[in-house]
């Protein structure tokens, strides 16, 4: 039976592990929808409504700068809470999260979030429409490159929550969309 288990559980450990780096990420790229909501009346777009030489908008009204700073702020916040459970608990194969790098993390995954909507602009896709797998792991990829930063690559995390990702990242939108967070429900 352990033979089973024991592959298992090292499985599920990486998993966690995983998650436990990338939560400040994904609190990041998943609150711009509530301080938009929050702060509606200072929604200033990140591009201030300028349009490239296609007609089309650099990033889109869809990218403020409140949904950014909200964003990085609750990432950071998200970062000191886990620093602060991992100086009060052991766990063991974890790595350290440290507001600096939930900040790296959270601006990541924002800043991959505006690099993947410009291309969207490009190929003429208007705000809010779906553009698979992209939408899904733009802030994946970000976040990762900005962690860089301060802590080595791990390619068993990446491959992990590039497979991960989409599912959750349906499931919280879908939570957004029945809340009326969210005009789509992806
Ligand atoms: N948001 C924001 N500022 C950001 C990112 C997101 O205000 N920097 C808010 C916007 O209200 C946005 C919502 O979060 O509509 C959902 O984000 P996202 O799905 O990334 O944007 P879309 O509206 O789908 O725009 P795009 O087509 O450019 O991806
Ligand atoms: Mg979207």
């Amino acid at each position: 039976m352990e033979y089973i288990a024991y592959p298992i559980a090292i499985g599920i450990n990486l998993v966690l592990q995983a998650l436990w780096f990338i939560l400040p990420a994904y609190f990041a790229n998943s609150s711009p929808v509530l301080g938009h909501k929050l702060f509606g009346e200072y929604n200033y777009p990140i591009d201030f409504g300028k349009k490239l030489k296609d007609g089309k908008r650099i990033f889109g009204e869809g990218k403020t700068w409140n949904g950014l700073f909200f964003g990085v702020a609750v990432a950071v916040i998200v970062g000191y809470a886990q620093s602060t459970i991992q100086a009060s608990y052991q766990m063991n194969g974890f790595l350290p999260m440290s507001i600096q790098l939930a900040f790296l993390l959270g601006l990541g995954a924002l800043t991959g979030d505006l690099v993947k909507s410009f291309f969207k602009r490009r190929i003429g896709f208007e705000r809010g429409q779906s553009l698979f797998p992209f939408d899904q792991i733009d802030f994946i990829l970000g976040a990762f490159l900005f962690s860089l930063i301060l802590v080595p690559f791990n390619c068993i995390y990446l491959a992990i929550l590039l497979i991960i990702t989409p599912v959750i990242h349906w499931a919280t939108n879908y939570v957004g969309f029945k809340l009326k967070l969210k005009k789509e429900p992806y």
